[in-house]
């Protein structure tokens, strides 16, 4: 590979690079890596200009602000079980499971039925797969 395109890579990689960055921009910047030599010093440089052009980018809602919009919470609840088991009930039951947030995210994406009553859990189709791991993971947190 010659110089050029080798450069045009790492210039690609940068700004894929670019959302992330400015999401863990604080993080970074405390961290020391902001004052760091090529690449963070382009990227930090870049940053301002980036964050004026988008539009204010808004954190991904995670736990239960992440479970109400997609619909969880119509049939749960973190403390009572109504429609479905309780979500802290759930976590009780497979917290000390080291398969558990494996074992939840397909449960959560393809629906369940047979383990806490005779209704059952239809699946939840809409959530990407990063989403239904975030959620088994705040489920597991409330024990
Ligand atoms: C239409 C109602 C309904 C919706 C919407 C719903 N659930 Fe459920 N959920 C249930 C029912 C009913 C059960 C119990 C199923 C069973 O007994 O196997 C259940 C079970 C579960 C379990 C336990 C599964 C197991 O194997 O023990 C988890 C975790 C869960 N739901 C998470 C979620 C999450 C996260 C969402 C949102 C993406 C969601 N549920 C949306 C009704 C629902």
């Amino acid at each position: 590979m010659n110089q050029k395109s080798q450069a045009k890579k790492i210039t690609a990689t940068l700004a894929a690079a670019l959302p992330l960055a400015l999401a863990a921009g604080t993080a970074c910047a405390q961290n020391g890596l902001a004052g760091q030599p090529e690449p963070a010093t382009q990227i930090a440089q870049t940053a301002p200009q980036m964050a004026q052009a988008a539009p204010a980018a808004q954190p991904a809602p995670t736990g239960l602000a992440l479970a109400q919009q997609q619909n969880c919470m119509s049939c749960h609840s973190v403390n009572r079980a109504f429609m479905g088991p309780a979500l802290r009930d759930v976590a009780s039951k497979y917290a000390s499971k080291p398969d558990a947030p494996t074992y939840l995210v397909h449960k959560i994406m393809e629906g369940s039925n047979g383990v806490w009553g005779t209704v059952p859990m239809p699946a939840n189709t809409q959530l990407s797969p990063a989403q239904a791991a975030t959620l088994a993971r705040w489920i597991l947190t409330l024990k």
